[in-house]
């Protein structure tokens, strides 16, 4: 049967839309960014409605977060049957089953074989903010280890640890003192025929050969914070061997291994996490984002034997609403019961396809991706590889007019990221949209 989207009627925003723009405009925040006009009115599965009734195909899931769609019934259900039993308690310091029930999952489901303990937060920035806090409380040492081109985060602390965009950081200092940041292994623009191991070795002697011998002691060094693979950075996937590394390095030297798999996890790359593809468990692991399929809801999923602190160390007033938790634990058997495996197997799909693209296409100089967390990368020239924001600016613009719904990351990549529900029609029609507009723009 066709389906009814995506179907676009003139040019966008149309009216219903363009009155909302201007009434936000005119009273939100200044610090609101806005990629485009997109005014949703509904979603369902990979489709998003707008007001006025133009119909989208969404290949960013809202930056991955809306890992089971825009409203899986399962989900809904879910949210509206923990709503009509109590919308609060505060989990911090009273009971309830979803809370213990959501903990028990995730502490299950977190890599490695050892115990582990969860602290429910807000959102992503919250759970790195928290893993700040206790990496320090754990190894009574303070400075952090971060990569440049990371995100972890908005407040003081997460932001101190991010390095992605300048703006994220002008008029704000000074941050939270004692975080050095060291280069991220990028395949992308390595020397050509460089290994993966030597890419890993020469990271790794950036952080011990360089940082640990010149300017800092790696005995004041609480944690290294990585993401398994750079999201916000420019989906940038790190070579094989890379988190094994830093493991080494962090064992070797007494300091927390902390993932931020808020963007990777969760089903996203085919396994329930990222570092699984490496085998590699870490001290601290941060999730949030897919994990309540749109519901706020994020964790701190650390080892029995580094969260030692004691009751009253550290708490939030919402983080875990019930509400919340039920949306969670409904996308984790969302994901588990399926939708990590079609990740895993239209994520072949949609780098082929990606990759069939670039090779129509000069202007793409690299597609890299796992399950459906894909990046394309759009650069001046291959030879050169100097990034093309302007490029990826102009597809991600012309794709909204067309009815696919993009969104950039790094200097000049676009992500393909769609719901996890998404299957092979979807993704074909995704990828014959994003030729036509690579053709147009
Ligand atoms: C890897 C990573 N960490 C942390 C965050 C911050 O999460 P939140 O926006 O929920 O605070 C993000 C958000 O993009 C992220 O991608």
């Amino acid at each position: 049967m066709p389906r009814s989207y995506p179907a676009v009627s003139g040019p966008l925003p149309g009216p219903r839309a363009r009155a909302i723009v201007d009434r936000d405009r005119a009273f939100t925040s200044h610090a609101y960014l806005k990629e485009y006009p997109l005014a949703i009115a509904r979603g369902e599965g990979v489709m998003v409605e707008d007001v006025d009734g133009n119909r989208f195909l969404d290949f960013m899931s809202g930056i991955a977060v809306s890992s089971t769609g825009y409203g899986h019934p399962r989900v809904v259900a879910a949210v509206q049957e923990a709503a009509a039993k109590f919308l609060h308690i505060c989990g911090s310091d009273f009971y309830f089953e979803g809370m213990a029930a959501l903990c028990e999952r995730l502490a299950r489901l977190a890599p490695g074989s050892t115990p582990k303990r969860v602290f429910l937060t807000n959102s992503g920035t919250e759970a790195t903010e928290g893993a700040i806090k206790l990496a320090r409380h754990a190894t009574r040492r303070t400075a952090i280890v971060a990569f440049k081109g990371a995100f972890h985060g908005r407040t003081t602390g997460a932001l101190a640890l991010t390095s992605s965009k300048a703006r994220q950081h002008a008029g704000f200092g000074p941050l939270l003192p004692d975080v050095h940041h060291v280069a991220y292994p990028n395949r992308y623009r390595a020397p050509a025929g460089m290994s993966d191991a030597a890419l890993v070795a020469e990271a790794i002697d950036g952080i011990e050969g360089d940082l640990f011998t010149r300017h800092l002691d790696p005995k004041d060094v609480a944690a290294i914070f990585v993401e398994p693979v750079q999201g916000e950075g420019g989906y940038l996937f790190p070579p094989d061997g890379f988190l094994k590394a830093l493991r080494d390095l962090c064992d070797r030297h007494g300091i927390l291994l902390v993932f931020d798999e808020i963007q990777c996890g969760v089903g996203r790359t085919g396994k329930m996490w990222a570092c699984e593809h490496e085998g590699v468990e870490p001290d601290i692991m941060l999730s949030a984002k897919g994990l309540g399929s749109g519901m706020p809801i994020g964790a701190l999923i650390a080892r029995e034997s580094v969260d030692d602190w004691k009751g009253g160390a550290h708490g939030s007033t919402f983080g875990g609403n019930p509400v919340c938790c039920a949306a969670a634990l409904a996308t984790l058997d969302l994901v588990e019961g399926g939708l990590m495996a079609n990740a895993a197997r239209l994520g072949e799909r949609l780098i082929a396809g990606a990759r069939a693209l670039a090779g129509r296409h000069e202007a793409i100089g690299d597609v890299r991706g796992r399950g459906l967390m894909v990046g394309m990368e759009f650069v001046k020239s291959r030879a050169g590889k100097e990034p093309d924001p302007a490029a990826s600016r102009r597809v991600v613009d012309t794709a909204f007019q067309h009815g696919l719904l993009l969104l950039g990351c790094g200097k000049s990549v676009i992500r393909l990221a769609p719901p996890l529900v998404i299957d092979e029609v979807d993704i074909d029609r995704g990828l014959e949209l994003l030729g036509a507009v690579l053709s147009d723009a």
